[in-house]
């Protein structure tokens, strides 16, 4: 329709992806044949089937369980030049990548085999689609805080590389106080600074997110909504949210999408933005989280928040300038 080709002509950054999160099941099945590993699962409509979730825990085991097909610097450039095939397809035109090294060196991959088979990806993809991108570190928050420390101790020869640090995994019983030494650290190595919270957690661990963490930018923060004086202060500051109506909506966070936050969000004065989040098991990739919501706005509203993407990138203003 006239919507979709407007959404579509949107150039657009994607500021909330989960690299492993884009691993289509076709590519599993193709990986498991490639690496000779043996899944629980049948078929590509088997394991689509398995994609039903309550809760963020429910979609976490499937999604750890997915990763393990992942073995090669091959995979992990194959995995993502895969998705910014489809990103560049949806007019993204820069995208902040996550990725969760402590998934794989926990299983004996190389922190290097893991990070030079994504750059590989990220430079390919600039080549051919002249879709820029930058590595976002993530630190699982299930484990420890010692483990945080060792991971990044581990990127230390790929920190040029990288741009920032992240939070992300079982947001319940791990709040970013559990994460403050390795987050000071990772600032005093010039790293910016993200994380999840406010997707199940409470409006607190937003709190401790901006308090403790020093964030750059909030991923989710949905809860924050439940606290006046939070909204506030998330508005005055200019804070970036990577909102992801369709994983909220696999998961649970919202009861449907007419009752999604996002217009909210916008009239309260937050600069929200719109992302994937894990497009291979939330069922949509950017442009599908777009259409998503695009009931609940208007046109200038789906502007502004393709405008946000590049405002909350970690872009320079002139770098911005030129991608827009
Ligand atoms: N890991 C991948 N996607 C995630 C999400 N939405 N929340 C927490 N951890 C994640
Ligand atoms: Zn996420």
């Amino acid at each position: 329709s006239d919507l979709d080709g407007f959404i579509a002509g949107l150039p657009k950054a994607e500021l909330h992806l989960h690299i492993e999160g884009s691993l289509q099941p076709e590519m599993m099945f193709a990986l498991a044949r490639r690496n000779r590993i043996a899944i629980p699962f049948d078929s590509v409509e088997q394991l689509r089937a398995a994609y039903t979730f309550s809760r963020l825990q429910d979609f976490l085991d499937i999604y750890y369980q997915g990763a393990d097909v992942l073995r090669t610097e091959e995979d992990f450039h194959d995995l993502a030049l895969a998705y910014f095939d489809r990103a560049a397809a949806d007019t993204v035109v820069h995208a902040e990548i996550f990725f969760d090294p402590q998934t794989h060196t926990a299983r004996g991959i190389p922190f290097g085999v893991v990070a030079e088979g994504l750059l590989a990806g990220m430079r390919e993809a600039e080549a051919r689609h002249g879709l820029t991108s930058k590595l976002i570190l993530c630190f699982l928050r299930h484990l420890s805080e010692d483990d945080a420390l060792a991971t990044l101790r581990e990127a230390e020869p790929w920190l040029e590389q990288i741009t920032g640090v992240g939070l992300d995994s079982s947001e319940l019983g791990h709040p970013p106080s559990k994460f403050r030494r390795v987050f000071t650290a990772a600032g005093e190595r010039g790293l910016k600074r993200v994380a999840h919270a406010g997707e199940e957690g409470p409006p607190a661990y937003v709190i401790e997110a901006l308090d403790l963490l020093h964030i750059d930018r909030l991923d989710h923060g949905n809860r924050s909504l439940e606290d006046e004086a939070l909204t506030r202060r998330l508005a005055e500051t200019g804070m970036t949210l990577t909102v992801c109506p369709l994983s909220n909506l696999k998961l649970c966070v919202v009861r449907d999408l007419g009752t999604h936050p996002i217009a909210r969000m916008l009239q309260l004065g937050l600069r929200a933005t719109v992302n994937s989040d894990d497009p291979a098991y939330f069922g949509g990739y950017i442009n599908d989280n777009y259409r998503a919501v695009a009931p609940l706005l208007t046109r200038a509203d789906l502007a502004a928040l393709a405008r946000n993407s590049f405002e909350g990138s970690f872009l320079d203003q002139n770098q911005i300038a030129l991608r827009v």
